[in-house]
């Protein structure tokens, strides 16, 4: 089985090789810390032996459990935000058929999602288009206290109530909170759900690879095992034990920190296929609350190529010159679709005729990528051999491995995220939540 791969020619323009191999003790101290758990947030590094510590007992747990959903439900509504949304869907769209809702063959339950804003229209549409099917719901959230997917269960679990009676609904409600703290774990015990632990030292946008992401993921008919052994493998390939030069995690953080300093403010995530975009949400949330602390971080934005060449390109082009890019480029499509020839050629694209869809969108990857590194900006390439769920896995497990490198090279904790605490404090206040008297008094005499 081949693994992904990390390409840094294209940013040594910018940076040297010199200068990111000079990144190497740096480096290989960072890992040092991860490993031996001597680090700013090591309560939190569940994650780094995840993949490998997973039993087949677990795996089956989760598979059974998403059989008797798959088999009771025609729509499962995953219910989370950030950590406990994210890493889901991010492989379910990957893998899932793009049109996915209006497939007539289908063989797995249509996945919606909830709980990840507080959109009013949003939940009052999602309640009529449940309306009449069978559905069940996944709840997540490690806190067990998070306002978004409160207010979507609460809406929802109603909803299933009233529908199917309180018997059956709870044999469609999976809960996957905190072993013993917080209001969803005290609601599944007392309604009697089936749960999964999100373990004490996973973080939620470390949490992938835990029945936060798996559940779902083997709901939606995806090969949880594929994404585990992906992960695993590169569980291997990024460990302390592979010096510098070969390890991607390593570099990709070292590269990364080289560039920031040498201005570089912002990393794009660009993929060329649109199944891609979920991960990119993901990467978005892992990289922008383990680095954006303390004044420091590089900004993780990302774009769907070659959609976004036509509204961000220029900026990317010819803005300021305060960016890098980090292309992740699919080797090879899972269907064929070939231009076909036409008689009249009005569009003058007869020379593209026979050729592979693909073959026009990599000569447009390549030809973006040397427009933007003569235009200024840097750029390292991840190559997946396909979009398949043990690539995923890897994909998964290099970007978190890197990214606890690099936050570490940054000089913060990047297992925290005391930031998104400061815009509930004052919603609570706002919305007179008892216990946020003072606050509320405070925050209304600034209005
Ligand atoms: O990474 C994180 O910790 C956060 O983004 C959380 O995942 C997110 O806030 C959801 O939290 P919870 O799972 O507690 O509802």
């Amino acid at each position: 089985m081949k693994n992904i791969c990390l390409n840094i020619e294209k940013a040594l323009g910018t940076v040297s090789k010199e200068q990111v191999f000079a990144r190497e003790a740096e480096s290989n101290a960072c890992m040092a810390t991860l490993h031996n758990g001597t680090g700013a947030g090591n309560d939190f590094l569940g994650w780094l032996h995840l993949p490998s510590s997973i039993t087949d007992a677990e795996l089956a747990d989760i598979e059974q459990t998403a059989e008797t959903l798959r088999s009771k439900c025609e729509v499962v509504v995953a219910i989370g935000i950030g950590g406990s949304y994210l890493g889901a869907r991010a492989v379910i769209e990957a893998m899932s058929h793009s049109f996915d809702w209006l497939t007539t063959d289908r063989k797995n339950p249509v996945m919606f999602y909830a709980g990840h804003n507080i959109g009013e229209d949003y939940l009052y549409e999602l309640c009529e288009i449940l309306k009449g099917k069978q559905f069940g719901i996944i709840n997540i959230s490690k806190s067990g206290t998070t306002t978004e997917p409160a207010i979507a269960f609460r809406i929802l679990k109603k909803q299933l109530e009233e529908a199917v009676g309180k018997e059956e609904a709870k044999h469609r409600i999976v809960a996957i909170t905190d072993a013993r703290k917080g209001a969803l774990r005290t609601l599944a015990t007392q309604e009697g759900y089936k749960t999964f632990v999100i373990p004490d030292n996973v973080g939620g946008r470390f949490s992938v690879l835990t029945p936060v992401g798996l559940l779902p993921i083997a709901v939606a008919g995806v090969n949880i095992r594929e994404l585990v052994a992906g992960a695993v493998s590169m569980e291997k390939a990024t460990d302390e034990s592979v010096p510098f030069a070969e390890n991607p995690a390593a570099i990709y953080a070292a590269t990364r920190n080289e560039l920031y300093k040498a201005g570089k403010k912002i990393e794009i995530l660009c993929n060329f296929n649109p199944k891609l975009h979920y991960i990119a949400e993901w990467w978005k949330q892992l990289y922008g609350e383990s680095e954006g602390k303390e004044g420091k971080g590089i900004f993780p934005a990302a774009v769907d190529l070659t959609t976004d060449l036509h509204s961000m390109g220029q900026w990317i082009q010819e803005g300021e010159r305060t960016i890098f890019e980090t292309v992740i480029s699919v080797e090879a499509m899972e269907h064929s679709m070939i231009v076909p020839t036409d008689a009249e050629n009005l569009d003058g694209l007869n020379f593209l005729a026979g050729k592979h869809v693909d073959e026009v969108n990599k000569m447009a990857e390549l030809g973006t990528q040397l427009a933007h590194v003569d235009g200024g900006v840097p750029n390292l390439k991840i190559s997946l051999p396909a979009i398949t769920p043990y690539y995923i896995g890897q994909l998964f497990y290099f970007f978190e491995k890197a990214c606890g490198i690099s936050g570490y090279m940054l000089g913060v904790n990047p297992f925290n995220q005391p930031g998104v605490e400061a815009y509930k404090k004052n919603m609570f206040a706002l919305l007179n939540k008892p216990g946020y008297e003072k606050e509320s008094e405070a925050i209304k005499s600034r209005l």
